[in-house]
């Protein structure tokens, strides 16, 4: 069975010096663990909890992460431009941002046994502002052009909607290996194989301090909560949270086999 299956990681938003600290902690052993062949990362959240930029990047993969993904905060960091010109095979950024922007929103890699697998990035449009192009034609366009030969693709749809999230799931029941969603970085506990056989979550949480607001500092939450007086925010301190899911994948049909989710306090 394990022969003819890969089990891919993917993880929910790295939140800032926390987040980086707790992924390079569990990472090598979580491979270990749980026979991980692969691993994609959502880090939209990693340079001071908003956005990314080249070292950050770098360090992260240095943990053993395979494919970067980004969000909503992708062009916070002015610096980010280049980088994503330059390193489009492995970090990537929403698919649907419009033609024109730096960068690619999907990818194609080779795993250590030569297995090619497909990695998406998408953005919701429910409740996110910004020029975005609809994410579902989007990934239609995607899927029937450059990966219309890769069997097994993963897609992180970054969104704040379930709805969304969960309409998407329908729209590639059984065109895809594996869809979750990032960006609310609070894990939901709906890991399963939709009807078709493609692996879904809404939510994969997030790597970072879970003792603030969302990685956040609850103080700081609070105050624009309380007052409505825009202030900027800061990184939480305290215990930290590695939190994803683990999908095993059928090498033949692309489809999924498991979809376990992962959640280390
Ligand atoms: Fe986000
Ligand atoms: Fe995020």
């Amino acid at each position: 069975m394990r022969e003819q299956t890969i089990r891919i990681m993917c993880l929910g938003d790295v939140v800032g010096r926390p987040g980086r600290i707790v992924l390079k902690q569990h990472l090598s052993n979580l491979r270990n663990e749980h026979d991980i062949d692969f691993v994609v990362v959502n880090c939209e959240n990693s340079s001071g909890g908003l956005g990314i930029v080249r070292e950050i990047a770098e360090e992260i993969s240095s943990f053993g992460v395979d494919i970067v993904t980004l969000g909503d905060h992708t062009w916070q960091r002015k610096e980010v431009r280049n980088f994503l010109e330059t390193s489009s095979d492995w970090c990537i950024r929403p698919a649907n941002f419009p033609e024109g922007c730096p960068g690619k929103g999907w990818t194609v890699v080779s795993s250590k046994e030569g297995i090619e697998i497909g990695v998406i990035n998408l953005l919701g449009r429910v409740f996110i502002g910004g020029a975005l192009d609809c994410p579902f034609r989007k990934v239609q366009e995607i899927l029937e052009g450059p990966l219309s030969n890769c069997r097994i693709v993963v897609c992180d749809l970054h969104a704040e909607a379930t709805s969304e999230k969960v309409a998407m799931g329908r729209f590639l029941d059984g065109r895809i290996s594996f869809l979750f969603g990032t960006h609310s970085h609070v894990q939901t506990s709906d890991n399963q194989i939709l009807p078709g056989g493609t692996g879904y979550m809404t939510d994969l949480g997030m790597c970072g301090s879970s003792a603030g607001v969302l990685g956040m500092d609850t103080e700081v939450a609070l105050t624009r909560f309380l007052t409505g007086i825009p202030s900027s925010y800061k990184i939480a301190k305290g215990s930290s949270v590695v939190s994803g899911a683990v999908a095993e994948i059928d090498v033949e049909t692309g489809l999924a086999v498991s979809v376990e989710r992962i959640f280390i306090k």
